[in-house]
């Protein structure tokens, strides 16, 4: 097989918005995003439309650009790229001349056969991090990945592919930070020094285009804004889906269901979601209830609404053969499914038996899909979980061959699951007519923010799944997905009553708390444990609902600046070469004050390092100065959780379900600190999309110590706030009573 390296530049042109450079190989364009955003494309045979699932942003008409002897430079106030001409090679830099990320001068960009690679330096110090929803350790350095998206049942937490593909990654070196986004959809490989005597990092697929997008802000917050400018920020979520979740596969009938939700309520736990799995359906027919088990589905949801709970009910790609199916014959009659080559139906087989499945690359397709899902929006239900998207088929090898309109499945195969999500958020998002649907995905692309959250998928109940899994969902918020979940619990294999409740423990701090387990696996219900366990589990998810005013801010900030939720302690402490420590590399920054070190389920007592700065334990007050490791106390009963120095946490008196109005306090716990800090309260209705209208109440909550005080700004956004008190609550003051004042939407100053 011939190597095609890339040789000398030909030709320079200004082409449109773009740089055009041609060599004998192939055809490179350039173009500028934003001051710190490049793209490169470099394509073989430039026959397939540039086109992007993940992006969402067109390039500038202008930049700068001179052409000098041997080499090209682009600049932008922020960036330089220098392309040398001879041979063909790309190098980054900051606009004062400091190397970024450069070519391997060898090797460059090449192909063999339709595989594009691009080989790049490696920096003596350079880390990576990234990926998304990937095994292994927080800092990539070392290891290679692919991306391929599986149904990857029984995963340890080794496996590499599992269900998702992020090519997007940050690269740390000499104190300056990059990320690259290598937007291809076809099978691709990354490998950060793993097998070439350091000499070189590389990425690539099995076909299409060398296509990617270079990020040259400092700093990861600010990298993640850009590449969340880029690929676009989630909405806010419904406020219920941000409650506790209860699922299993399955909640065998209506009365099950209900019969759980009922025993919620009785024993005071809260909770807002129910889930149906599979069973609900008749045969798995997607779109269907179970006549016998399920007859009454208006019923069941207006009496689960009347306990204040929301319905979540899965669905499958996988449309079922069966001749008096409606959605099988309208796809046949419409020609809404994958082919093989000569026209004939592609036939793969999923829960429901022999199946075909549906084009999500197709528009009509997606209408379609989306409209479908009146038969379960109807009788009530908001939330719709898409499983199997990778797409799965027993075998889990669907032929190359197999087609999706003119694209065939090695080119569609990782962003298959994100157009389902897409499909089934539009189409939902209509029918349920101005309320926020909630789509959980568990395949995903680049940008799937935009339409869903994530869980990743059948993982175990072991301590390491519980650790790994808080490391994915720390990931996955570095890939601009601030909405996601583990199966708490764990979902394959019996969790000991010790695990269940730690895992329990961690459920408030991440971005969805949904308990689930698979078909035969022990009950998971907080009730399962014994009573002792029982009221740990039951503290654990009113902590929840009592952190809710401070999620729900958190998630403003994520649609703001795409900063998720369970942050890495990487995004704020890049530097700290203590964070990418194995036993440390877990613990993580919930929001912008909050760290949580996970504990295995047998341990009573916990190494956790601290940061630079003052921290507080959040159950006692404890003061700790950072920037050294702590053994502290970690009984079941309490999960080591810290507060930042300064740190502003709105917080509420606790509610059996975020429909429940509560008693008209926000808390403002303030921990106290010598640094001034602020942090932005916003609320709205957490139903409808009102807030796109101004339908918000938002306002900043600063703390100055200097000046002794506390000032609440002017609200912005004209809804009205459910809380009509603002409680202040001091720790680490000396003895402080409470703060008690009236809501009001004028400047508030508070001296102490
Ligand atoms: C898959 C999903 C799991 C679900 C099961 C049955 O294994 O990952 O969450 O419960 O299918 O639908």
């Amino acid at each position: 097989m011939q190597i095609a390296i890339l040789g000398n530049a030909d030709s320079i042109t200004r082409q449109d918005n773009s740089l055009l450079i041609k060599t004998a190989q192939a055809e490179a364009r350039v173009w500028v995003y934003s001051p710190t955003i490049i793209r490169i494309c470099v394509t073989k045979n430039g026959k397939e439309p540039d086109e992007s699932f993940a992006v969402i942003e067109k390039p500038l008409d202008n930049f700068n650009w001179q052409k000098l002897t041997d080499t090209v430079e682009v600049t932008t106030s922020a960036l330089k790229l220098v392309i040398d001409l001879h041979p063909l090679r790309f190098s980054f830099f900051t606009a004062d001349g400091k190397p970024l990320s450069e070519d391997d001068p060898r090797f460059g960009i090449n192909w063999q056969a339709e595989r594009v690679v691009n080989y790049r330096k490696l920096y003596p110090d350079e880390k990576f991090l990234g990926l998304g929803e990937k095994a292994g350790d927080l800092n990539r350095r070392g290891c290679n990945y692919v991306n391929w998206n599986t149904d990857a049942a029984l995963h340890t937490i080794t496996s590499d592919p599992l269900y998702k593909t992020f090519p997007f990654f940050i690269g740390l070196h000499s104190g300056l930070s990059y990320g690259l986004f290598f937007d291809n959809t076809h099978k691709s490989y990354f490998d950060f020094g793993a097998s070439t005597d350091e000499q070189m990092s590389w990425f690539g697929a099995d076909g299409g285009d060398m296509n990617y997008y270079f990020f040259g802000a400092q700093g990861l917050r600010n990298i993640l804004e850009d590449y969340t400018w880029l690929t676009g920020r989630m909405e806010m979520p419904p406020l219920w889906s941000l409650g506790y979740q209860q699922c299993r596969w399955s909640y065998m009938n209506a009365q099950e269901v209900l019969d759980v939700a009922r025993k919620f309520r009785e024993k005071d736990i809260p909770a807002d979601v129910m889930y149906c799995d599979i069973d609900y359906m008749d045969g798995y027919k997607i779109f269907t209830w179970n006549k016998e088990t399920f007859p009454d589905p208006k019923g069941m949801i207006d009496e689960l609404k009347s306990m204040d709970f929301r319905l979540v009910t899965i669905v499958d790609p996988g449309i079922k053969i069966d001749q008096d199916y409606k959605q099988y014959k309208e796809g046949v009659d419409h020609g809404y499914f994958a082919t093989y080559p000569n026209g004939e139906l592609y036939v793969g087989s999923v829960w429901p038996g022999r199946c075909h499945f549906p084009d999500f690359f197709n528009e009509e397709v997606r209408e379609w899909w989306g409209a479908s899902f009146d038969a379960l929006a109807d009788p009530g239900v908001e939330g719709f979980w898409n499983d199997m998207n990778e797409p799965a088929a027993w075998g889990q090898n669907i032929p190359w061959m197999v087609k999706f309109g003119e694209r065939f499945m090695p080119q569609v195969r990782n962003v298959y699951g994100m157009q389902m999500a897409r499909a089934t958020y539009n189409g939902t998002k209509h029918i349920l007519k101005g309320k926020r649907p909630f789509i959980l995905t568990r395949a995903a692309y680049a940008g799937t923010q935009r339409y869903s959250a994530l869980w990743t998928g059948d993982n175990a109940a072991t301590d390491e799944h519980m650790l790994f899994g808080q490391r994915l969902v720390n990931s996955l918020g570095l890939a601009g997905m601030p909405m996601t979940g583990v199966d708490i619990g764990g979902f394959m294999g019996n969790p000991t009553p010790e695990l269940m409740v730690r895992w329990n423990s961690l459920g408030p701090y991440v971005p969805m708390f949904r308990n689930h387990a698979a078909l035969g696996m022990s009950m998971r219900e907080p009730w399962q444990w014994g009573e002792a366990y029982e009221q740990i589990i039951k503290k654990d998810i009113e902590q929840r609902y009592k952190l809710l005013p401070y999620i729900y801010s958190g998630f403003y900030q994520s649609t703001q600046t795409g900063l998720p939720l369970s942050r890495t302690l990487a995004i704020d402490y890049t530097d700290d070469e203590n964070i990418y420590d194995s036993g440390f590399q877990n613990q993580f920054l919930f929001g912008d004050s909050i760290l949580v070190a996970p504990v295995v389920s047998t341990a009573e007592t916990a190494e956790v390092y601290l940061p630079g700065g003052e921290w507080y334990r959040l159950s006692s007050d404890e003061k700790f100065v950072g920037n050294q490791t702590i053994d502290v106390p970690s009984p079941l009963t309490e999960l080591p959780v810290f507060v930042k120095a300064g740190g502003i946490v709105p917080m509420q008196n606790i509610i059996q379900s975020t429909n429940e109005p509560g008693d008209g306090i926000l808390q403002i716990h303030i921990w106290n600190g010598d640094q001034a800090n602020s942090f932005i309260y916003y609320e709205d209705d957490g139903v409808t999309y009102d807030y796109q209208q101004g339908v918000y109440y938002k306002r900043s909550i600063t703390f100055n110590p200097q000046k002794k005080e506390v000032t609440f700004s002017p609200v912005e956004g004209i809804y009205i706030s459910r809380y009509s008190k603002l409680r202040l609550i001091w720790h680490g003051f000396a003895k402080m009573p409470d703060v008690e004042v009236k809501q009001s939407n004028d400047l508030l100053t508070i001296n102490y």
